[in-house]
């Protein structure tokens, strides 16, 4: 986390003191770098200068509008997979003509709007998908430019729950089948068919999976080449892993290189839709530890961040690091699970963690820029955090801490009776 570093002991975000964004903003509270955002962007965007290429950033990774905007004023593309968040990006500025739409179960309606916005393509799922698709293109007299999402049948290597390039998952066109896909499109009047994408998991490691996978996605463009169906488009879908601990996923840079050599003299147009890479790393969620507490041999640290604020450790036991923000000389070190006051035993931020804590102290989660906020909830009627973005040495609140009243919005008591 090169943005996140500590200067006499005390941990900073760039130039801004993340004590100082505490103080202001409250815990828990999502803080991100807007220069690590900027450097993971450009990272893919200049390992790719010179080619037809669009980097189609993943909104579901963190949708904040900052995030977006400055990712949109450096020229990226968007990955979306709702009309929702369809709406972000156009909100923060993002340039319509370089989304991507993915997504298994679009609706008649956000179709509609990504065609009345004249979106780059949808990146069709399903057959039934691509009657519907049709159809509304179809009620609208235009023609939908689609993709279609292949199921290459790879084993990502990562965890089940978010491994997606597998026959039995429920993603995409199986391989052996989307050829017949593809002449079904290639007939329809409303639909033009311009590209093939992938996606085969996410925090994947390994380069090979990516390379398999595209080996196999150039292997039916050929056929359908020679069947006079043209794919100006090849689009890689996202999965980039991060460092969260001590994984040593390839850089983009690398992964690119890799694709470019495969790829050789084809002049498709690339896409990548890359969301972790670019924000897990430029972001932290801060807490604050309440009390501490011994349970037997166990040491508890409540905090005031949960699962219900970031729940990647609950959901897939996922390792986020976690390091005080001002280092402590005296005191003891010992292991401590830190968990939230949510009433579930699996609300948990981390666990036998080795730590120096006080009550009062002040905790960075790391690597939370991606899936975190975006994967907030409600539960126990907890308000989601705040988020800030921090820009050399000015910490800028970009989404208000929810109140109360934002979460009864909308709810009604039955009326009196009699
Ligand atoms: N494109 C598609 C079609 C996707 O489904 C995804 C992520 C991405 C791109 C971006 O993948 P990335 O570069 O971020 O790996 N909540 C989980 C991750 C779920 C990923 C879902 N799809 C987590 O917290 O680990």
């Amino acid at each position: 986390m090169d943005n996140f570093e500590y200067h006499n002991g005390r941990l900073h975000a760039e130039e801004v003191l993340l004590s100082r964004v505490a103080d202001e903003f409250g815990t828990p509270t999502y803080v991100y770098s807007r220069d690590a955002l900027e450097r993971a962007y450009l990272d893919y965007a200049q390992a790719l200068e010179g080619r037809d290429a669009l980097v189609c950033y993943a909104v579901k990774a963190n949708s904040n509008l900052a995030v977006l905007n400055v990712l949109a004023r450096l020229g990226a593309g968007f990955d979306i997979v709702s009309a929702g968040e369809l709406e972000r990006v156009l909100r923060a500025g993002g340039d319509p003509a370089k989304v991507v739409f993915s997504g298994v179960g679009k609706q008649p309606a956000e179709i509609r709007r990504a065609l009345d916005v004249g979106i780059f393509c949808f990146n069709i799922e399903s057959d039934a998908e691509l009657d519907r698709v049709n159809t509304v293109a179809a009620e609208m007299g235009v023609k939908a430019p689609v993709s279609f999402r292949v199921n290459p049948d790879v084993d990502a290597g990562t965890h089940p729950y978010i491994s997606t390039g597998l026959k039995e998952n429920k993603f995409g066109i199986g391989i052996d089948t989307a050829a017949e896909v593809y002449r079904r499109a290639a007939a329809m009047d409303n639909v033009e068919v311009v590209g093939m994408d992938c996606h085969i998991g996410s925090q994947l490691t390994e380069i090979s999976p990516f390379l398999d996978a595209l080996d196999r996605l150039l292997q039916l463009l050929d056929t359908l080449a020679d069947e006079g169906i043209q794919i100006h488009h090849l689009d890689l879908g996202g999965g980039l892993g991060v460092c969260y601990t001590d994984e040593q996923p390839p850089a983009p840079q690398e992964y690119i290189a890799a694709v470019l050599e495969k790829l050789g003299e084809r002049e498709l147009k690339l896409i990548f839709e890359p969301g972790r890479s670019i924000a897990a790393n430029a972001g932290v969620m801060l807490t604050r530890v309440e009390f501490l507490k011994q349970n037997g041999d166990k040491n508890f640290a409540i905090i005031d961040g949960a699962m219900n604020d970031l729940i990647r450790p609950s959901l897939y036991s996922a390792y986020q690091e976690i390091i005080p923000v001002e280092l402590r000389e005296e005191g003891e070190t010992k292991a401590w699970d830190l968990v939230g006051p949510v009433c579930e035993t699996g609300d948990f931020l981390g666990k036998d963690r080795q730590l120096n804590l006080q009550p009062g102290d002040l905790l960075a989660v790391c690597s939370a820029g991606a899936y975190g906020f975006v994967m907030a909830s409600n539960y126990n009627t907890r308000p989601r955090p705040a988020e800030v973005m921090v820009d050399d040495n000015q910490a800028y609140l970009v989404r208000e801490r929810e109140t109360l009243n934002d979460l009864m919005r909308g709810e009604q008591l039955l009326p009196e009776q009699g």
